[in-house]
């Protein structure tokens, strides 16, 4: 038998850092006008996510300091919440990612906490669930970003805990996973902020882990990817929303790490820097914040060490004792 007639397969990417750090710097610069007011949408997100990822890369010296917290506070509205741009409406989402990213700024002496904590608190229903804005719409999402958001402005306890507990409860399913609302089918990213809202209200022992543990474990493909649901295509930013809970839960060796390490480096483009959702498609930063987060949390090499509770830097979470 000839023993070399075996195959090894051996990743032999890199994390393209500096094409990365390149991909990043450029997104301020150069964009096309049509390109700018139809991503207005996403300006606040999109600055949450860029320095999520140069922070993740460890170059947070990088970024404009001044100039990030002055457009944000221009998104500041009268309510106490914040807008994606200037002139827009209030969301909770835009609010959190404001919120998060003074914090990593060292920044919320900036704002009046206790009025963004009010505008925050105004969203929660009765029945402890929470509004992303004042018109109404539900989502297990917006509860999230609601509890992380008053956990760092210090203002917890002005939210109905009970209340909220008890409807991210009613969110979960046979499978040990989550879903938007009672009854909703179980989805990775709902899983994410169930699970990361009830490590931040401290009620983890209300689940059974190992249920959930083996639900997300199941995420992985072939490949290597993780899936958001059962049959659906990897795609990178699974890497976070299923990694997060399973780190939350102390189970991240369920998953095969070589695996979606290389299943997320293959997502890079190595021309341009940036990551997609999975090879070949056009990178976007979304995709390449929560694709760094993920390879932060499996340990990659030089990364800064991220908190899965509320995709912060560690240090950052540490600093404020969170
Ligand atoms: C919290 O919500 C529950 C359910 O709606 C309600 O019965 C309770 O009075 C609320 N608690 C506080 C402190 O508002
Ligand atoms: C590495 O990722 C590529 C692209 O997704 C995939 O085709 C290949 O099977 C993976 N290799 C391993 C060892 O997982
Ligand atoms: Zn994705």
């Amino acid at each position: 038998m000839n023993v070399h007639s075996c195959t090894i397969i051996v990743i032999s990417m890199n994390l393209e850092r500096s094409k990365h750090l390149h991909y990043l710097n450029a997104l301020g610069q150069g964009q096309d006008e049509l390109d700018f007011w139809l991503k207005q949408h996403l300006h606040v997100s999109a600055i949450y996510w860029s320095c999520m990822s140069y922070w993740t890369l460890n170059r947070k010296e990088e970024l404009q300091k001044e100039q990030i917290i002055s457009f944000l506070l221009s998104c500041l509205t009268e309510s106490g919440g914040f807008a994606c741009y200037p002139g827009h409406d209030d969301h909770i989402t835009n609010t959190v990612y404001a919120v998060q990213v003074l914090l990593m700024l060292d920044s919320l002496d900036r704002i009046d906490r206790d009025k963004v904590a009010t505008y925050v608190v105004s969203l929660q229903n009765e029945d402890g669930s929470m509004k992303g804005d004042r018109w109404g719409e539900t989502d297990a999402r917006f509860l999230y970003s609601g509890i992380n958001c008053l956990a760092l402005l210090g203002r917890l306890d002005m939210l109905n805990k009970s209340a909220a507990i008890d409807w991210i409860l009613k969110c979960r399913n046979f499978d040990g996973g989550f879903g938007l609302c009672p009854g909703a089918e179980t989805h990775a990213a709902y899983v994410f902020t169930c699970v990361a809202s009830l490590a931040i209200l401290k009620q983890l022992h209300r689940i059974d882990q190992d249920l959930l543990g083996w639900w997300l474990s199941e995420r992985q493909t072939k490949n290597g990817g993780l899936n958001g649901r059962p049959e659906k295509l990897p795609d990178s930013c699974y890497g976070w929303w299923v990694l997060s809970p399973l780190a939350i839960i102390g189970k991240l060796d369920w998953i095969d790490r070589n695996g979606l390490i290389n299943f997320t480096l293959s997502s890079q483009d190595q021309e341009t820097g940036g990551f997609s959702d999975r090879r070949e498609d056009i990178p976007d930063v979304y995709h390449t914040c929560f694709s760094l987060t993920a390879l932060s949390l499996l340990r990659y090499p030089d990364l800064e060490p991220v908190d899965a509770r509320f995709c912060l830097p560690l240090a950052v979470t540490k600093k404020y004792n969170l």
